[in-house]
């Protein structure tokens, strides 16, 4: 049985109640680790909160830019949308936390990790796959799945304990939120008929702004620039975020598929990473080679579904993604993203090294495309179903075939 372990903590509700809890039920020492993905709030106030609900250390890791550059660019080159609609916000960041917790258990000498999570979610998969792959040496504690305390018996713990709670939405809804975005769900939202209540989103509201257009830069894949104004990815993403989201465009209701068999209704808004997608998308449209581009879009389903699963350490996930890495080298030029209320579309995108070639594509007379050979092509293309139909008529005539 271990005896220090390090507890993916939030600051919320139930990891705090965790944190009274692992010491007085099963003595152990908790190290409770924040890590800072973008969720916002004080982290200065939850450090403080995790010490007073009984925590031997606390601290707040700064993940942001690594969770950009490492993770959130790797799931831009793949256009990465579990069901073909979810941007994998809540997914994406949990491999990044376990990465960072494991450091930390090697630093402070921990032979257990603890997260927060219920039985019935993806989370609890995803912390407990990524700990088996990198460090199988941890013992895994899920308290919360464990404890049997309804909402109401946490709260009366917490309050038994002297652990103070501020009273937020996450009591009403569970959120989470970094700089990719933001799931909300439970609540009213547990019936899926029942439309989201305008107050659940915080990214995407529509401040009447002007249409306006935005050019979006991306050097190999990786957004570089908006409107000729270079800055790294993390930056970027916030602006995006910003400019995107105060159109109002970025949010998703849908019915998703658990990996754990159960259908949730999720509702999630992710204004900058849906139109980023889109861009990236569009401009693959230009600089991917046919071939290519159709196989690409055949695995990005495949790349979406391990991030899901929590399957990010994985030998399957790594093939994925020297492919994805190997198309990214041609996804360079600008892309032109139309803003007005509610919606976001590209209208224009060029590159240095776009195969769009509009000697090849102009309907003008004057070109250099050879239209005596496209006679040729097509009869051979379509052989076998000139052989095909001419059967089908054989067999219609002479009914003993
Ligand atoms: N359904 C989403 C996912 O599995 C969102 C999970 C959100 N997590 C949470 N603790 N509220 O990725």
């Amino acid at each position: 049985m271990a005896k220090r372990v390090v507890l993916a903590y939030s600051g919320g509700l139930d990891t705090s109640v965790a944190v009274a809890w692992l010491k007085e039920k099963l003595g152990l020492e908790v190290i409770a680790v924040a890590v800072d993905v973008g969720q916002g709030g004080d982290l200065e106030a939850v450090r403080k909160r995790a010490l007073e609900s009984g925590a031997v250390e606390a601290v707040v890791l700064d993940g942001k830019k690594k969770f950009a550059d490492e993770v959130l660019t790797k799931a831009l080159g793949a256009n990465a949308l579990y069901e073909g609609r979810y941007p994998l916000v809540s997914a994406l960041s949990r491999p990044l936390i376990v990465e960072l917790m494991v450091e930390e258990a090697k630093k402070f000498n921990a032979d257990g990790l603890a997260h927060g999570c219920t039985g019935k979610g993806n989370d609890q998969v995803r912390f407990e796959v990524a700990t088996r792959a990198l460090a199988p040496e941890l013992e895994i504690i899920a308290p919360v799945r464990t404890w049997n305390m309804t909402r109401e018996e946490s709260i009366n713990y917490a309050t038994e304990h002297g652990i103070k709670i501020p009273v937020t939405k996450d009591r009403l809804y569970s959120i989470d939120e970094n700089i990719w975005g933001r799931a909300i769900e439970c609540g009213e939202l547990e019936d899926p008929f029942n439309s989201p209540p305008p107050d659940i989103w915080e990214m995407t509201v529509d401040k009447g702004e002007n249409e306006r257009d935005i050019v979006v830069g991306f050097a190999e894949g990786i957004p570089v620039s908006i409107d000729g104004e270079n800055m790294d990815f993390l930056t970027l993403l916030s602006k995006m975020n910003e400019i995107v989201g105060s159109y109002g465009f970025g949010r998703i209701d849908m019915v998703e598929n658990r990996r754990v068999g159960i259908k949730s209704r999720e509702t999630y808004e992710a204004p900058g990473a849906l139109a980023l997608i889109m861009c990236h998308r569009d401009l693959e449209g230009m600089t991917l080679e046919r071939e290519l581009s159709h196989e690409k879009s055949r695995l990005e389903p495949k790349w979406a579904e391990l991030a899901y699963d929590g399957l990010w350490f994985s030998p399957l996930m790594e093939a994925l993604n020297a492919f994805m890495d190997k198309t990214q080298k041609y996804v360079s030029g600008e892309v032109r993203l139309h803003l007005k209320s509610g919606s976001a579309v590209v209208n224009g995108r060029r590159s240095k090294l776009s195969l769009y070639d509009y000697d090849l594509a102009t309907y003008d007379a004057s070109d250099s495309f050879r239209h005596e050979d496209a006679e040729g092509f097509i009869r051979i293309f379509g052989l076998g179903i000139e052989t095909w139909a001419h059967k089908q008529k054989f067999k219609e005539s002479d009914g003993r075939q």
